[in-house]
């Protein structure tokens, strides 16, 4: 299944359900470790990233038993985790190596982080730096740039930290390890990322406050098991939304999705390209407001100017973006989004590879790309550089065009969305 082909269709329609958050499902299980007791997790996200997250912990000594519908997870405290005899290998996942520089960095014993050729060379200077200040040991590759990282940790003092880039995973890693550090740790963004971590560890008991872009820590205090439901991933229903705004007279109902504010720029951005898309039946589960998503490819999407604060919001969605900027009347021009570069694929690079590929005019800048949008995709032979988001958002684009496209190193959905082919088999036949 590494090499699929994709038929253009004039069909697009049905219900999904997209898989549940990867964000909010890497938490569950993080906080829930930390726990002194037994919680749940229901409705946890079983894919790659997620699981490697779940085996890291179970390294650690915590008791995580999974029976496909509820996750049972019985964590010993932040003082309870016992020193791994192997490398953790985190696979693919920023999420899992970066959450746990900073609880490692709380924990006086040693251990090594490692990951897949992507993860290997993605940049940890950007949590080495404040762990190292808080009083961690941490050492890694190339100069103390990649992984494998080897942490010796203990002893930690809060830290005030002033972020150079907008990251949940950086913000979240400082925050478990202000866990272990007596005192008020804080961090400030320069703009507000995913805030999965603000709301969900208070739930668990820990001092935590938000001020605008400080949010505090206050260190030393344990923290309490919670059954925790997880809401569906924005950011994999944002590759039915576009694939339902693209093909004419498409018409897709997306449920269960979670609408955080700081994640939902994807349906601002598209709404701005005169999408119609309705949001209905808004709820909330387990402190994230949760909402059915109509959409309808009525009328063709024009073009738009991408920048500044929205980023953040919208940063896993850039590759399906192209997509539809690609069948976007006019130039779409994206800045400001130079963090694509270092995500599980240089996203700038292959996204404007890729479309290329598909008679796309595209410009690319360090921070981002230019796409002049083309009434019609030519279907071609496309790579996922290993990425899922590339290969979900180039199987859009295949739906799009007229004939077959293959997608090269298509098993990469896997990462977040095993069941991807599938839900969009069962809306195009
Ligand atoms: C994530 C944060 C984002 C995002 C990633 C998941 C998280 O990364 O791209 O897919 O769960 O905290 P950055 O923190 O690097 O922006």
């Amino acid at each position: 299944m590494d090499r699929i082909e994709i038929k253009g269709t004039k069909v697009f329609r049905g219900e999904v359900t997209p898989p549940p958050d990867k964000s909010i499902s890497h938490r569950a299980v993080f906080f829930s470790s930390l726990a002194k007791g037994t919680g749940s997790v229901r409705n946890f996200l079983r894919a790659q990233d997620t699981l490697s997250t779940m085996h890291a912990f179970r390294s650690l000594g915590v008791d995580i038993r999974d029976d496909g519908q509820v996750m049972i997870v019985t964590g010993k405290g932040i003082h309870g985790l016992s020193e791994p005899s192997d490398v953790i290998n985190c696979g693919n996942s920023g999420t899992t190596i970066r959450l746990l520089s900073g609880v490692l960095s709380g924990n006086p014993f040693f251990s090594v982080l490692t990951g897949d050729d992507s993860l290997r060379s993605r940049p940890m200077a950007r949590v080495i730096t404040p762990l190292s200040r808080m009083g961690a040991v941490i050492t890694a590759r190339a100069g103390d740039r990649y992984p494998p990282l080897a942490i010796r940790g203990g002893g930690l003092k809060p830290l005030s930290y002033e972020m150079p880039m907008a990251s949940a995973q950086v913000k979240s890693s400082i925050l478990l390890a202000g866990l272990y550090a007596g005192g008020e740790t804080v961090v400030t963004e320069p703009a507000r990322s995913r805030d999965h971590t603000e709301r969900m560890l208070p739930a668990f008991g820990a001092d935590l406050r938000v001020d605008g872009l400080n949010v505090t820590v206050r260190g030393g205090r344990d923290l309490s098991p919670v059954d925790i439901v997880v809401p569906g991933d924005i950011s994999s229903a944002a590759f039915f939304m576009v694939a339902a705004l693209v093909i004419p007279g498409a018409e897709v109902m997306i449920r269960n999705v979670c609408i955080n504010p700081t994640r939902t720029g994807i349906i601002e951005a598209l709404r701005s390209m005169g999408a119609v898309m309705k949001t209905e039946n808004v709820r909330d589960i387990s402190g994230e407001p949760v909402a059915d998503i109509y959409c309808r490819g009525e009328a063709g999407l024009k073009s738009v100017e991408i920048g500044g604060e929205i980023v953040p919001s919208l940063i896993d969605e850039f590759p399906i973006l192209c997509v539809a900027a690609a069948l976007a009347d006019g130039v779409t021009t994206i800045r400001g989004a130079e963090e694509l570069r270092v995500k599980e694929s240089d996203r700038i690079a292959a996204m404007a590879a890729e479309l290329r590929k598909m008679g796309v005019e595209i410009e690319e800048f360090p921070d981002g790309l230019s796409i002049r949008g083309t009434g019609r995709l030519t279907p071609a032979v496309v790579e996922s550089h290993g990425d899922h988001r590339i290969a979900m958002a180039m199987t859009v684009a295949g739906l799009a065009a007229e004939g077959v496209t293959v997608i090269q190193g298509a098993s990469a959905v896997g990462i977040s969305f095993p069941d991807f082919f599938d839900m969009i088999g069962r809306c195009s036949s």
